[in-house]
């Protein structure tokens, strides 16, 4: 499981993150909620190393990842699928998958079938299967953020970081995103999400937070942040029930 707290973060001089605490629960999907620009991004950038926290504590599995590099923290168990396509565009896409597990191989975490998990995602996204041999730069970008999100799966991370995986995607992709979020939530994969439709987040997650210009204004289960009217308003599109 992951504990934020009081985690301060920015880029240079710009202050982003003014000390927000998060809890992901073993086993809970939690969905992080908020407008462009609120720190969405950073909050999981922060976490998983990719910038250096100000101030706070992140612990994973009770271990103490703050400032951490991102390969160490990688090989701790805590996997992320950033915003936007970062595919090893030369590389076919087995490849991808297969370099998705190196920080296993690497670590002290179990080593496990990397041959059987290359299987299992490609289960997971049929799209991948059909593109296995084909460079990871000559797909769709819907194709290359799944294959994103299937190399995080890779790490068998204890938590995964999920920041955005829908954007971009045609309509019938997004569904497929989300079922393969339901099912990795059913194989009892932690997760915290970001996403773009807050409602559909709001469905699969278990616990949500909102995030105002760097500060968690709100947080509660999902169901109750659903009906909570400030909250529909302002991110679901609609103030009242129906
Ligand atoms: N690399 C960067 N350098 C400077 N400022 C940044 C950088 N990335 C994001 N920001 C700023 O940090 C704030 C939060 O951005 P971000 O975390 O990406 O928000 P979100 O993911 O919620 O849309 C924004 O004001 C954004 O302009
Ligand atoms: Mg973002």
């Amino acid at each position: 499981m992951l504990t934020i707290e009081n985690l301060q973060a920015g880029y240079g001089k710009v202050h982003v993150l003014h000390g927000i605490s998060i809890e992901v629960p073993k086993g809970k999907v939690v969905t992080l909620i908020g407008s462009n620009g609120a720190g969405k991004t950073t909050t999981m950038r922060a976490v998983s190393g990719m910038i250096k926290p100000l101030a706070g504590t992140i612990k994973l599995n009770g271990k103490d990842i703050h400032g951490l590099e991102s390969n160490q923290i990688a090989k701790l168990g805590l996997a992320h699928s950033p915003e936007g396509r970062r595919v090893f565009s030369t590389m076919t896409v087995t490849d991808n998958l297969i370099l998705g597990a190196f920080p296993r191989l690497t670590g002290s975490r179990p080593k496990g079938d990397v041959k059987g998990d290359v299987e299992r995602a490609m289960e997971l996204f049929p799209r991948l299967r059909e593109r296995r041999n084909q460079l990871a730069g000559t797909l769709s970008g819907g194709e290359q953020q799944m294959l994103a999100m299937a190399r995080a799966v890779m790490l068998n991370p204890d938590v995964i970081l999920l920041d955005e995986p829908s954007m971009g995607l045609a309509p019938i992709l997004v569904e497929e995103v989300f079922r393969i979020i339901l099912r990795l939530k059913s194989e009892g994969v932690t997760m915290l999400l970001v996403e773009q439709f807050a409602a559909a987040a709001l469905n699969v997650a278990d616990y949500a937070y909102v995030l105002e210009n760097g500060a968690i204004s709100v947080h509660g289960e999902s169901q109750r942040l659903k009906n909570d009217p400030a909250v529909r308003a302002a991110y679901l599109g609609t103030g009242s029930h129906h």
